[in-house]
């Protein structure tokens, strides 16, 4: 089964009279539970097209189904809803809100579906990462680790049916990074949801289902962990 289905996408922005096209004739599927890689060059449309397939972002041309709904006209406030049931997101420069302790900040998204056991859940899932002596702490005063661990008890909170993680590790020395991606895969596995990440990182890479290579926009094959070309 496919959870999430690109049909042609194409992205053009606009900045006054020029057209900028960055994503062109983009068809995929993820299926039901899939590790996805996307790997490309500084560019290449790695960010946009997650925003699109996340209801972000909308595409100039195309379509795109999410669990089976055709979410590409759907209004803004409905996605938003939507986002925050379905979806995970873990980015590359945190995105915590300042204002807000770390377990404010992990409760956040299950206080918005009314979830009674908001402070309990945050409180386990901060333990998990290894938190719990810092539950307390605001964004400024964590390291940047802390904080993407924050972030990832943020987006796994409300069970997520898919991860979209974006350069989870772009702003950690590597060995945090590694933690982090291994925290990242690690939950994925464990509550059977979809991961879709854009990393670099090789070695995570090497696990994943399918490697998707963008190139100037376009899809320029999907790969399996064995290297071998698979449909996309
Ligand atoms: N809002 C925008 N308006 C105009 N152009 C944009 C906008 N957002 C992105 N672009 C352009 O679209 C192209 C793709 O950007 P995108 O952020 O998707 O690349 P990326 O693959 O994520 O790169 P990186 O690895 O550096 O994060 C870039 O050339 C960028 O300059
Ligand atoms: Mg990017």
């Amino acid at each position: 089964m496919n959870i999430v289905e690109a049909k042609g996408l194409s992205k053009t922005y606009r900045i006054s009279d020029r057209e900028i096209p960055v994503l062109a004739d983009i068809s995929l599927k993820v299926r039901l539970g899939e590790f996805l890689v996307i790997e490309g060059s500084s560019g290449s449309g790695k960010t946009t097209l997650l925003s699109l397939l996340s209801g972000l972002d909308k595409p100039t041309e195309g379509r795109i189904v999410v669990d089976g709904e055709d979410i590409t006209d759907v209004a803004e406030d409905d996605l938003a809803s939507m986002r925050n049931q379905l979806f995970g997101f873990v980015f590359q420069s945190f995105h915590l809100v300042p204002s807000l302790s770390a377990l404010e900040n992990v409760m956040f998204p299950a206080e918005l579906r009314r979830d009674r056991q908001a402070k309990q859940k945050a409180l386990d899932l901060l333990q998990r990462v290894g938190l719990s002596h810092r539950v307390e702490n605001f964004p400024h005063q964590l390291s940047g680790g802390e904080m993407q661990r924050v972030a990832i008890c943020r987006a796994l909170i409300n069970h997520p049916r898919i991860i979209f993680a974006d350069e989870p590790t772009g702003n950690l020395d590597s060995q945090n990074g590694s933690a982090i991606l291994e925290l990242l895969t690690e939950f994925h596995r464990e509550q059977g949801s979809t991961m879709i990440l854009v990393t670099h990182n090789q070695e995570i890479a090497a696990r994943a289902d399918r490697i998707v290579l963008l190139e100037d926009g376009r899809i320029n094959g999907v790969r399996d962990k064995d290297q071998r070309h698979v449909p996309r």
